[in-house]
């Protein structure tokens, strides 16, 4: 199932995050699943719990199926001396979910993350690919209401 992506990545311990990524952004809950660590762990040699201390130690990776549009927050302190928990209410009760959470029609999924480097537009936040910054309260309730499709 994982070979089209093993195809691409000598199997070498140094290509565990490379393929983790892969098979996150190929996967369409954009997660990881145990069969997914079972097989990269065979492919590479490496032990199971190796991967999952991987995984666990960055936030971009998940073990859970996530919703279509992955929000990250950033909390890091330029974002949060510009009021970026005033956003993250904002976008709970917006959303209906909290953090970690994915929307119930799986649109959104909701996370905090540290330092996009864009701090000079803080606060920001990302969804998949896309920045947004210079964030407000009513630009948040806009930027969910566009990708929705409602106006
Ligand atoms: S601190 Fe938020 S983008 Fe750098």
């Amino acid at each position: 199932m994982y070979q089209e992506i093993f195809k691409k990545y000598e199997p070498t311990k140094d290509n565990l995050i490379y393929i983790l990524h892969d098979i996150q952004d190929n996967h369409p809950q954009q997660y990881i699943t145990e069969e997914a660590v079972l097989s990269v762990s065979k492919y590479l040699n490496v032990p199971i719990n190796h991967i999952y201390g991987v995984i666990t130690f960055y936030g971009m990776f998940s073990m859970k199926a996530r919703g279509k549009n992955i929000i990250r927050l950033c909390e890091s302190p330029p974002c949060y001396l510009k009021g970026c928990d005033n956003i993250y209410r904002k976008l709970k009760e917006e959303l209906n979910i909290k953090q970690n959470e994915t929307t119930e029609d799986g649109l959104f999924t909701l996370e905090l993350c540290a330092c996009l480097g864009v701090c000079g537009n803080a606060p920001v936040m990302m969804i998949n690919n896309d920045i947004y910054g210079d964030l407000t309260e009513e630009k948040v309730v806009k930027i969910i209401k566009d990708i929705k499709g409602e106006k």
